[in-house]
């Protein structure tokens, strides 16, 4: 690593800003006109820099094709009403990197290179984060081994890249899930806790399984037994049971979730019972069946909160009537009136991008 830390800047010449329609976003699929990327070469990371938003060249023979050595992160960046900028918790998806990327035997990114290069992106690309209702700029740092050759090893070069992408809501509405009962997310031992590419490379095919058969999503069990309830698609999960809200622990399998810790105080702070703890489908068809079961829903950064409609186990359809006072719309607007800067953040989650 360069001992001080200065990043350059390199300016785009024909910015494409005025060619997007900010009122009608979807999400991820339009970048900004720049990009961070730092390379790791010679056993040290390089100084990063802000080059407008191009492709990458790389030879056939780099190790990210065959052996998938990538881990990456998903944040958001916030424009308030006074068009100050805003983070969410940053150095967690700082800190949550370099526990993927440990596991994935890539280097550490130092602390110094991802805030400052974060921060310098966001002050370039700045006219690109939205103020549109429910809009807001989709943050995705990512690495990947970029050394050649087809021996079966940890690379010797990485590159680190930063691209952001203004974008609006992830799902549309409330989705119908799937109980996955044969399929694994993950493993004792495995990636699962880790942003590793490859974990959702994996759920693809499964997931298209739930849709042909009229679902949006699946809910992930535990690998043994598929007896408990995991995760919901790339979110965390939540079900609220009588008045009690119900979370799996985080574990090997499991992402620890910054919306679902966040989530979790929130509810804490504002009187709701929390539980976290396993929970088993047979609990769930049980409340489902008996009435208790309230809501589900799922918990990340780019979803935010996305309310699940009902779900399907062993054939059988369950579907969650919709009852007043849910807890996922209260939840979403306390999470979101801090990000957005739109309500005091006690918890000092709050990061301002000056
Ligand atoms: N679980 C998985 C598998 C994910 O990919 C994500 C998304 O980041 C989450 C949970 C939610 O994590 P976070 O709230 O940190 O975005
Ligand atoms: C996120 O919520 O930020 C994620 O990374 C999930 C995703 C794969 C879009």
């Amino acid at each position: 690593m360069a001992e001080t830390l200065t990043i350059k800047v390199e300016k785009t010449q024909q910015s494409k800003i005025n060619s997007i329609d900010f009122n009608n976003l979807p999400f991820g699929q339009i970048c900004t006109d720049h990009m961070l990327v730092c390379d790791y070469i010679d056993g040290a990371w390089q100084q990063p820099t802000v080059v407008p938003y191009q492709n990458i060249s790389l030879d056939p023979a780099a190790k990210i094709f065959h052996y998938g050595q990538s881990v990456f992160e998903g944040m958001k960046a916030y424009k308030d009403q006074d068009e100050k900028v805003w983070l969410f918790r940053p150095l967690d998806n700082y800190n949550r990197i370099n526990i993927s990327a440990k596991r994935l035997a890539i280097p550490e990114f130092p602390e110094n290179y991802f805030m400052e290069g974060l921060k310098t992106l966001l002050q370039v690309d700045k006219d690109w984060i939205p103020t549109t209702e429910g809009s807001s700029l989709y943050i995705r740092p990512f690495v990947f081994a970029t050394g050649v050759g087809f021996h079966a090893s940890p690379s010797s070069n990485y590159k680190f890249v930063i691209a952001c992408s203004p974008s609006g809501a992830y799902f549309g509405g409330k989705v119908k899930v799937l109980i996955e009962q044969t399929y694994s997310r993950s493993a004792n031992g495995g990636v699962g806790y880790a942003k590793a590419g490859g974990n959702y490379a994996g759920q693809f095919y499964p997931t298209q399984l739930a849709i042909d058969k009229g679902y949006q999503q699946v809910i992930w069990t535990d690998d043994t037994t598929h007896e408990f309830i995991e995760e919901a698609g790339a979110m965390n999960i939540f079900i609220r049971i009588n008045d009690t809200l119900i979370t799996a622990p985080t574990s090997d399998r499991i992402l620890d979730g910054i919306t679902r810790k966040s989530i979790i105080a929130i509810a804490e702070d504002s009187g709701i019972n929390v539980e976290v703890r396993k929970i088993s489908v047979k609990e769930l068809v049980e409340s489902a069946k008996n009435g208790s079961l309230k809501e589900m829903f799922g918990a990340g950064t780019a979803a935010v909160i996305s309310p699940i409609a009902g779900f399907g186990f062993d054939g059988t359809d369950y579907d969650i009537p919709e009852i007043e006072d849910r807890y996922a719309p209260l939840l979403k607007k306390k999470i979101t009136d801090i990000q957005y800067n739109r309500a005091s953040d006690k918890f000092g989650w709050r990061f301002e991008v000056k």
